[in-house]
């Protein structure tokens, strides 16, 4: 069964992002992941489209603080023309976006 090795595979990444609080890793998963991907490497349609930075990448990690992160899916993203590329992520608390930043911070490789 073919099938089984995906099923194991996602299991894994399920457990690492767990570490962060199943409410966190839903969170990435239903509302980044269809720009960012699961890991984060932006490789989705929309990602590029709008030309998303690979998060797993250190020096991507580098160029923006926490605080900017948080700002990015409060506020949203513009792009230098002033076209929003991230619209502010709804429906999220705060304390449900700052759970995000580790999460965020965890894609690094
Ligand atoms: C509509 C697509 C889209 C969605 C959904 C989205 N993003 Fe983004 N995100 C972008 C784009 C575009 C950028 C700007 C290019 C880049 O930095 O990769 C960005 C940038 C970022 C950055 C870098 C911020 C900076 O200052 O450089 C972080 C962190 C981020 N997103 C986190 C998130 C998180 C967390 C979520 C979910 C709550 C999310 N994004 C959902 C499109 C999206």
């Amino acid at each position: 069964m073919k099938s089984s090795h995906r099923l194991l595979a996602l299991a894994a990444a399920f457990a690492t992002l767990t570490a962060f609080g199943a409410d966190a890793a839903t969170n990435w998963t239903d509302q980044c992941a269809k720009c960012h991907g699961a890991d984060g490497k932006g490789e989705t349609k929309m990602g590029k489209k709008l030309g998303i930075l690979d998060l797993t990448d250190a020096k991507v990690q580098a160029s923006f603080t926490d605080e900017a992160a948080f700002k990015a899916v409060k506020e949203g993203i513009k792009d230098k023309n002033d076209k929003v590329t991230m619209k502010p992520i709804e429906g999220l608390t705060d304390d449900e976006i700052k759970a995000l930043i580790p999460v965020v911070r965890a894609l690094k490789k």
